[in-house]
């Protein structure tokens, strides 16, 4: 979980949709991450759900009403208001986001909604009839346009029968939501940043490939961190198990020539690229058009290098982009990525090793060293993903005016 939402404190208003039990789950991951959660609870919430599951789950009171006896103190909600680091809505219901557009404040929740200038992240959940609604869409609008962020909500088959955009997106994109409105200094804002993530899949014939282990959790942790800085991300991903977070675009390809075109189409526009694919280093020269069938005899694959996409672009970049490679290594690390910095004339090389227990494929930590062109290596040592691409960014030195140099 991100270290950002560890000592925040959430106000996770909870309102009355099916969807209100999966707040629980919410409530659960954001006090697992070290946040204080406060629930608060409309009326109508709890006919679909009890206050004291929340209570249970966070350690605090949970708010459901406006005027509580002997909790007045500790929920008095002009104070909470000030106090709280962020609220988060979820699920959100056509109700209290027409309340909240309109500046109604009628029960706790509305009322501290109006009182507070923290950030509010608003994840609804309702009926597809109500939400496309024009009613419902201007008033997302309007809040949009006071810097509400909404997250979802995801289309499928709702609580209703109906088929269509309603159901409340899933925990990890709301609380990736939460993680970049927290974050309100955005020095990227107006940037671009583009991103290679996953591995790549390389046809041997039209049922087989060649492959690597790339999990893309490398590639999230940087769209995260470069929309937690306010970038727009674009993401060119081959196969992956993770999924990306919500907010970026996504380009799906599977080969290493068609992530190349796919980079190609957006680096004009960037002011970053980072290369976090493991991209495959060969392909098969000539894929078989129909299967190989079962035999017992040797088959040879004639394999062909493939392009090399960090170094392709970073030969064309404008002074004023930034390029950024990883380089995966088991042995001689930080001397193999010197090498690959200047071979493939990046701006900085994120070191890491890779075939040991808790660093590289797969794992949520990784071993990492940066490294730029004549300065001295920064060995980061072990740390979680999420903290390599803080690093990462960091060592972009973003200033204020929300300019970048390496
Ligand atoms: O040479 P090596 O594969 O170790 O280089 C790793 C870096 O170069 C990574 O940033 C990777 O995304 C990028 N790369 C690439 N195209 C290739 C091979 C590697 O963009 N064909």
């Amino acid at each position: 979980m991100h270290p950002d939402l560890a000592n925040r404190e959430i106000i996770l208003g909870v309102t009355g949709s099916i969807a209100a039990y999966k707040a629980c789950e919410i409530a659960s991951r954001l006090t697992e991450a070290g946040a204080t959660v406060r629930a608060a609870l409309t009326q109508s919430a709890q006919e679909f759900v009890g206050a004291v599951s929340f209570e249970g789950i966070t350690g605090n009171c949970v708010i459901t009403s406006m005027f509580d006896p002997g909790l007045n103190p500790e929920i008095e909600h002009i104070a909470l208001a000030k106090r709280a680091s962020a609220f988060l809505i979820a699920p959100a219901t056509a109700n209290i986001i027409a309340k909240m557009a309109h500046g109604l404040a009628d029960d706790w929740l509305s009322t501290t909604l109006l009182a507070t200038r923290a950030p509010i992240v608003i994840a609804p959940a309702m009926n597809t009839q109500m939400y496309t609604h024009v009613a419902t869409q201007e008033n997302i609008a309007t809040l949009k346009a006071r810097g509400c962020i909404f997250v979802g909500p995801d289309a499928g088959q709702l609580a209703c029968g109906d088929v269509g955009a309603g159901r409340l997106i899933e925990t990890p994109a709301i609380l990736e939501a939460l993680v970049c409105a927290l974050h309100v200094d955005k020095p990227l804002r107006g940037k671009k940043v583009l991103i290679t993530s996953g591995g790549n899949h390389e046809p041997i014939d039209p049922v087989r490939f060649i492959g690597n282990r790339s999990s893309g959790k490398m590639g999230h942790a940087l769209a995260l961190e470069a929309l937690r800085l306010g970038a727009e991300v674009t993401v060119v991903t081959g196969p992956h198990r993770v999924p990306l977070p919500h907010g970026v675009e996504t380009v799906e390809v599977e080969t290493a020539h068609e992530m190349l075109e796919a980079v190609e189409a957006h680096f004009e526009d960037c002011a970053v690229f980072i290369g976090a694919a493991a991209v495959a280093d060969y392909r098969v020269e000539r894929p078989a058009l129909d299967k190989h069938k079962h035999s017992d005899a040797m088959l040879t694959l004639s394999l062909v290098p493939n392009p090399d996409i960090a170094a392709s672009v970073s030969l064309r970049k404008r002074p004023d982009q930034i390029t950024v490679g990883f380089a995966a290594e088991t042995s001689h690390i930080t001397e193999h990525a010197q090498d690959k910095l200047k071979r493939k004339h990046l701006d900085l090389i994120v070191a890491n090793e890779v075939g040991v227990a808790e660093s590289g494929f797969g794992t949520d930590t990784d071993r990492a060293w940066l490294i730029k062109a004549n300065e001295a290596v920064v060995d980061l040592g072990l740390l979680a993903k999420t903290e390599l691409a803080q690093a990462v960014f960091s060592a972009l030195a973003l200033n204020g005016t929300g300019s970048l140099k390496a």
